[in-house]
């Protein structure tokens, strides 16, 4: 859990601003133990559907602190998963090869009107996250990587020019 914590704590992101993804959640571990932080949404994607049976299993019978009251559990291939809107938080512990993994960085850099943070534990495929355009790495932990996929910010094109 310790892991988790320096993990997290890396991401420069608000809690309450932020929708936290746990891609490939398993039994909900990181889920529940990320419940302790005020995020707006937290999410747990996992596609197999007996570790998705005893995640729900663990969340119900979950009795600890919880900071986050909008938790849900989605039983889906991430590959095929559309991400909340707004800033995320993308939770990965090593779920997939970079196969899977590029076309789903991909479409989390693609949309531009928000940020994106990836923790990325114990990143077996992070050649696939360097390369990509859109991440920048802004944390290395050893136990894992956190990446930031920066919103663009416009200007409108009225205020150019003005005193
Ligand atoms: C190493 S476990 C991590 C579990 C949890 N995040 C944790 O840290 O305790 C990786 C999980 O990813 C899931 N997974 C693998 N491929 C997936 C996919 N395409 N979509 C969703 N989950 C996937 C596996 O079933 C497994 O439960």
């Amino acid at each position: 859990m310790a892991d988790i914590d320096r993990l997290l704590d890396a991401v420069p992101l608000s809690p309450e601003r932020s929708t936290l993804v746990d891609v490939g959640a398993g039994l909900g571990r990181v889920v529940l133990h990320a419940a302790r932080r005020p995020y707006r949404q937290i999410v747990g994607v996992e596609i197999s559907p007996a570790l998705f049976e005893v995640a729900k299993e663990n969340r119900a019978a979950y009795r600890g602190e919880l900071a986050c009251r909008d938790i849900r559990l989605v039983r889906a291939d991430a590959a095929a998963f559309t991400f909340p809107r707004g800033d995320l938080v993308v939770y990965l512990y090593n779920p997939f090869r970079a196969e899977v993994l590029a076309p789903m960085l991909d479409r989390l850099g693609a949309d531009r009107r928000r940020d994106v943070a990836l923790v990325y534990h114990t990143p077996l495929e992070r050649a696939a996250v360097d390369a990509h355009p859109a991440f920048e790495l802004i944390a290395d932990l050893g136990i894992g990587l956190v990446y930031l996929a920066r919103r663009e910010v416009h200007v409108p094109r009225r205020i150019i020019g003005r005193a």
